[in-house]
């Protein structure tokens, strides 16, 4: 098999000489301290040798209980938010036909994404979609208290239960959340769903490859051996022991440190030339937004999706301010193939292209891009993955989780807590008057008559 490939030449030609190789000692340590379980945020290091420790039998668990829905329902839906939605969104949508929910796909069920916001008009428009069908639903919440995830089950657990009996519901509704409190344990406990736990040192950005992902993955029909085989093959590749230069996430991870330090890049912007890849960049965006954003540092994370971009953001990137950089994720062989037309009238003018393979053009298009944006100053840090798959996938998810770490203790801060998420929960429920609440509320209210 083989691997994604990492090229940081044209990023690093914006640094002195060097530089990245300086920071070598520093990757080193955080390798160390992520090892050894000493850095900030150790309770939250099962990530670290996640893909190479899940089992055989552990995947089959997860198969069957896929098999299961996928026997027994049109519509999956998965309710999640974050770290609990994310991941499974970012596969799913890389390796499924993008037209899948406008075809009548008989072999798979239609899989839907929900508990990610609080949309009156989403909510409703869901529910009256699923009205007719023979749906199930996957309920992903670590605390089991989000508001988004629990507003949307308790929508769907009445509708499942009313539509197929509460028998037949339980047998399409799981659960996975904590080994033993919050409020989704609670209830697939009292009602007896099947359940699978997300590991207390697992954090949400980094729970794809627990069942948080691997569940929905595999009701969507794809190879979750495979994902996390393509995973433990990159847990290897970027492994304490690889030296520096030939550490994948070691390089990353220094000479994004070096681009914000030194080249005062304060803003990456991941780009895809695939569209199907739009829900990695956002999952890509949470894992390094949560992990590095905090005490006043950490790079923006931002996407952008080429060619459709270039469009609307390209003007910004080539000529404004020079504090981005960007790293393009590449697809060398794409799944299918599709010629560019000939045209008897060529009243585009495009006939000189007629014959070649789209993607051809699409390359070109992401060279061009390239040479363009390095010359007005914008750093390139290049992956490329030989296609889109399964197991390729695998190795971008644990290269970049392993980077983030790498990338987090580098740069100083605690890459594995989020403290900052909390702060518009509290005002949330403040002025909501949740119990418990009462001075919050008070204090929240009267500011705002205050500024009204
Ligand atoms: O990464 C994180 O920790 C967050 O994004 C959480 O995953 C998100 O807030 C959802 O939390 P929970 O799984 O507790 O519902």
């Amino acid at each position: 098999m083989e691997s994604i490939k990492l090229n940081i030449a044209k990023a690093s030609q914006f640094l002195k000489e060097g530089a990245v190789k300086e920071f070598e000692p520093k990757a080193a340590e955080a390798q160390k301290a992520l090892e050894e379980g000493t850095c900030p945020g150790n309770d939250f290091l099962g990530w670290l040798h996640l893909p190479t420790s899940i089992s055989a039998d552990f995947l089959k668990e997860l198969q069957d209980c896929a098999n299961t829905l996928r026997a027994n329902c049109e519509a999956i839906v998965v309710a999640g938010i974050g770290g609990s939605y994310l991941g499974a969104r970012a596969v799913i949508e890389a390796l499924s036909n993008s037209f899948t929910w406008l075809t009548n796909d008989k072999n798979n069920p239609t899989i839907l994404f929900a508990g990610n916001n609080i949309g009156e008009d989403y909510l409703a428009e869901l529910t009256a979609y699923l009205a007719d069908k023979k749906f199930g639903v996957i309920n992903i919440s670590k605390s089991g208290t989000t508001t988004e995830t629990a507003l949307t089950f308790r929508l769907l657990k009445k509708q499942c239960e009313k539509q197929r009996g509460k028998e037949e519901a339980k047998k399409v509704i799981v659960a996975i959340t904590d080994a033993k409190k919050g409020a989704a344990r609670a209830a697939a406990d009292k009602e007896g769903y099947k359940t699978f736990v997300i590991p207390d040192n697992v954090g949400g950005r980094f729970s794809v490859l627990t069942p948080v992902g691997l569940l929905p993955i595999a009701c969507a029909g794809f190879d979750i051996k495979k994902l996390v085989e393509g995973a433990a093959a990159m847990e290897k590749a970027c492994d304490i022991n690889v030296p520096f230069y030939e550490n994948p996430a070691a390089q990353y991870a220094a000479v994004r440190n070096g681009l914000y330090g030194e080249a005062g890049k304060k803003i990456e912007i991941m780009v895809n030339f695939q569209p199907k890849l739009h829900f990695f960049s956002e999952w890509w965006k949470q894992l390094y937004g949560e992990s590095e954003g905090k005490d006043g540092k950490g790079i923006f994370p931002a996407s952008c999706d080429f060619t459709t971009d270039l469009h609307s953001m390209g003007q910004w990137i080539q000529e404004g301010e020079r504090t981005i950089y960007e790293t393009v994720i590449s697809i060398e062989k794409p799944n299918k193939e599709l010629l560019f037309p000939n045209d008897e009238d060529n009243l585009d003018g495009l006939n000189f292209l007629a014959g070649k393979r789209v993607d051809e053009v699409n390359k070109m298009a992401e060279l061009g891009t390239k040479l363009a944006h390095v010359d007005g100053g914008v750093p390139n840090i290049h992956i490329s993955v030989p296609q889109l798959n399964e197991y390729y996938i695998g190795q971008l998810i644990y290269f970049f989780e392993k980077a983030c770490g790498i990338s987090g203790l580098i740069l100083g801060v605690n890459p594995f807590n989020q403290p900052g998420v909390e702060a518009y929960k509290k005002n949330m429920f403040a002025l909501l008057d949740k119990p418990g609440y009462e001075e919050d509320s008070k204090a929240i209210k009267q500011r705002i008559a205050e500024e009204a």
